[in-house]
Parts: structure tokens; C-alpha cells; sequence
């Protein structure tokens, strides 16, 4: 499904004195089988962003178009339950909403709220832990006996136990130590990419952007600051600097090794080795000149 916005603003606490804007007219417009990276400082307006994407909160003004799912001020979808079925969210800090006795059953609430036979749900289970990389022997333990990373993976079987068509995950490595954070990206990677699954992350790393998204959306103060391909946005350093944001690392590597050497290399979302390959072409056409 595609995903669309049109001007979308959002004020929590609409007509009070807490009135607070957090998105103003917000347009962008997502292709079916994308994987968009939704990057921001603090308080930018992402998480608002997303609670749009499965109808948790409706637009102030403004229209969020959800395959044929709309929202706007004056509705939200008289299906919303089915929506909410194909857009699963998995929100910051997952594991803080885990709560049934064992961990199969929490991973089968999902589903079975959204009717989903018994032995479908089982089917589910028994494909999915191995695929978020949890042992098979913890679904009969308590989910609150488990390290805070299988907690976090636990959370995240249960959003995809219910096979949605889009995948919605804000800052969901957030807290993991580093082989943590790269496993689970690698599997958002991986059913991104043999599922065609459509999927929206919120994150911080622009490491992360450059790895795996294929668009990219810079929110600043409520609004789209920039958008486009990885390319497009991380070689504009002054704009992002201007909002407190970094140019990813392998793109800062490019500019130091310009300046240095004066080879220009051009940044196209390489691999480490085919980027070793390219500095040692420039180095031997430079040694062969002297
Ligand atoms: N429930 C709420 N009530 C009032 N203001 C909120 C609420 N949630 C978020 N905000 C405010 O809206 C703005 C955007 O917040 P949020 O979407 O959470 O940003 P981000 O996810 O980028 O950190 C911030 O200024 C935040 O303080
Ligand atoms: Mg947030």
C-alpha cells in the first residue's frame, strides 16, 4: 500500500491552552515496497508522524491517505481495525508493553485479536522466533525472565505475527548494544527485501539510513526539512549541519580523502570493499603520474 500525506498538520491538545503544533503542513508521498528512513532531532515530530500510520491519532488538518484507508480531521476509516491489521507499528521501547504469562502468548495476542485461527497463529510462531532471532525453548518462559534484547525481540514477533504489509518501527534498536542493533536491522533488512514489505524507520543513525533505506526524510521543528534518495540528502553538508545533523561517516571519509589526496570519489551507497577497491584505483593512477 501506498502511503501518502497531503499538508498535514497535527496540534495536540487542539483548542486548549496546551495547544501544541507538532507537524505542520507534512507532505510526502511513499511507493508500495519502499524502505523510508525518518530522521530527526528530539521533539522534530516523528513518533507523531508515525501514529498517523495506523489511525492512533488523526490529522488536525490535512489528509493521510493509507492505500484506500483515509484519515483526515473529520474521519478516521470505518475499518480501522483492518487497517491496523496491515500497519503494524512497532513503537519506541516495545518490551515495556509485553504482559501476558509467557512469551508464545504474548507473541499470539496480536493475532488473535485480529481473529486469526489457533493453529494459522502456531504456523506463525514457529516461523517467526527463529527469523527475529530468539531459541524456540523461551516461548513457555515468562517474558519478563528475559534479557532486555529478547524482550525487545519478543515485542517485535508479536507486531509481525500478524503479517502486515507495512512495517512501521520508530528508533527500534534504541538500548541494544551494538551486535543487538545490527542483528535486528538485518532482519528488518532482510523481510524488507523478500517480503517486499513496505517499512518506515524512525532512527537516529544515519548509518542506519545509508544502509538500508532507499528514501529519506529530514523532519526539523514539525516540518519535511529534506527529502530524497540517500545520495541526494547525505552530500548536502550544510544543510544538515544547519539543523545539528551529521553526514554519515563514510561520506565524511570521502571529503577527508578529497581534500587530502584531491581524488574526488563519488559517494553511491558503495560497500567498504568496493570503496578500498576505488581509493586504491586513485592512489595507483596518482602514483603513476608522478
Ligand atoms: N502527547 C503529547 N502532548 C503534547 N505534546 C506532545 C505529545 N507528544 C509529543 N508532543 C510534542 O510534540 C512535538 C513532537 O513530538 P514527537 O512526535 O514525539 O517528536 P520525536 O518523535 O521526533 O521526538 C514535541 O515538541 C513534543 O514535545
Ligand atoms: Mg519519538
Amino acid at each position: 500500500m501506498d502511503i501518502t500525506f497531503k499538508d498535514v498538520s497535527y496540534i495536540y491538545q487542539a483548542n486548549s491552552p496546551f495547544a501544541h503544533k507538532a507537524l505542520e503542513n507534512l507532505s510526502f508521498h511513499i511507493p508500495s515496497g519502499s524502505f523510508v528512513a525518518v530522521i530527526g532531532h528530539t521533539g522534530s515530530g516523528k513518533s507523531t508522524l508515525i501514529q498517523h500510520l495506523n489511525g492512533l491519532i488523526t490529522p488536525t488538518k490535512g489528509i493521510v491517505q493509507i492505500g484506500d484507508y483515509q484519515l483526515n480531521a473529520e474521519k478516521k476509516p470505518e475499518n480501522l481495525k483492518e487497517l491496523r491489521s496491515r500497519v503494524g507499528v512497532v513503537f519506541q521501547y516495545p518490551e515495556h508493553q509485553l504482559f501476558d504469562e509467557t512469551v508464545a502468548k504474548d507473541i499470539a495476542f496480536g493475532p488473535k485479536n485480529f481473529g486469526i485461527s489457533e493453529t494459522e497463529i502456531q504456523r506463525r510462531i514457529k516461523e517467526i522466533v527463529p527469523a527475529v532471532g530468539l531459541d524456540e525453548k523461551l516461548l513457555d518462559r515468562s517474558p519478563f525472565d528475559l534479557s532486555g534484547g529478547q524482550m525487545r525481540r519478543v515485542a517485535i514477533a508479536g507486531v509481525l505475527a500478524v503479517k502486515p504489509e507495512i512495517l512501521v518501527l520508530d528508533e527500534p534498536t534504541a538500548g541494544l548494544d551494538p551486535r543487538g542493533q545490527r542483528e535486528i536491522m538485518d532482519m528488518f533488512s532482510s523481510l524488507h527485501k523478500e517480503q517486499k514489505l513496505t517499512t518506515v524507520l524512525v532512527t537516529h543513525s544515519m548509518e542506519d539510513a545509508v544502509k538500508y533505506a532507499d528514501h529519506v526524510i529530514i523532519m526539523n521543528k514539525g516540518t519535511k526539512y529534506m527529502e530524497g534518495t540517500p545520495e541526494e540528502v547525505f552530500t548536502q553538508r550544510e544543510a544538515l549541519n544547519q539543523v545539528q545533523l551529521d553526514v554519515p561517516e563514510m561520506i565524511q571519509f570521502m571529503k577527508a580523502f578529497e581534500g587530502r589526496f584531491g581524488h574526488a570519489i563519488t559517494f553511491k551507497r558503495q560497500s567498504i570493499p568496493s570503496l578500498a577497491k576505488e581509493i586504491r584505483q586513485a592512489l595507483k593512477g596518482a602514483e603513476s603520474l608522478e
